[in-house]
């Protein structure tokens, strides 16, 4: 689904929220402290493969989104193919595969919340935001919107999340005043 330009107009880019650029060299994450708190949460588990979730969070934490080179250092940590790390990254929509904004707006368009205005949401995100189109990052940086399934609060029509906080009954009315929340 595409929602067109902002009325705001603002360029669109894939900005990084952590200074990591598509073109830029991957910087090992798991050295040091990261290193050791890897292995901590490696000994909860009967296999490395089991903590490739946890390991892809450090991450993106790190980094702000899991790039190839990421996924290659997660592959060599736990001793699995970039292949099966990739297929797992690109599962769930909660692992970024390129630069997002500081601010990660996930909102539910699923029927129920859909029937009950969640497009008029989105738009009103895009616009105020400056994102113009869903999966774009405001030129600030600042934003990234995307549509996301269920998110289990079907009752709270429109709910969205940021970054990891959720946000309930959610209206485009209401979308200024959320963003205007947030630094
Ligand atoms: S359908 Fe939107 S939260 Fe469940």
């Amino acid at each position: 689904m595409s929602h067109g330009p902002s009325a705001s107009g603002g360029a669109l880019v894939a900005a990084p929220p952590h200074g990591t650029h598509h073109d830029e060299p991957h910087m090992p994450v798991f050295v040091g402290d990261t290193r050791v708190e890897l292995d901590r949460i490696l000994s909860r588990y009967p296999t490395k493969q089991a903590a490739l979730l946890p390991a892809l969070w450090m991450l993106q934490d790190a980094r702000g989104w899991v790039s190839e080179g990421g996924i290659e250092e997660v592959a060599a940590a736990l001793d699995i193919t970039p292949a099966y790390v990739k297929g797992v990254v690109s599962f769930y929509t909660m692992y970024h595969q390129h630069p997002v904004g500081r601010h990660f707006i996930q909102v539910c368009t699923t029927t129920p919340c859909n029937v009950c205005g969640a497009e008029d949401v989105v738009k009103s995100l895009l616009e105020h935001t400056g994102c113009g189109d869903l999966g774009l990052t405001s030129s600030d940086g600042r934003f990234t919107v995307i549509e996301v399934e269920c998110l289990g609060a079907c009752g709270f029509a429109t709910p969205i999340m940021i970054n990891n906080d959720f946000v309930e009954s959610v209206t485009p009315e209401s979308v200024p005043r959320i963003l205007s929340e947030l630094k």
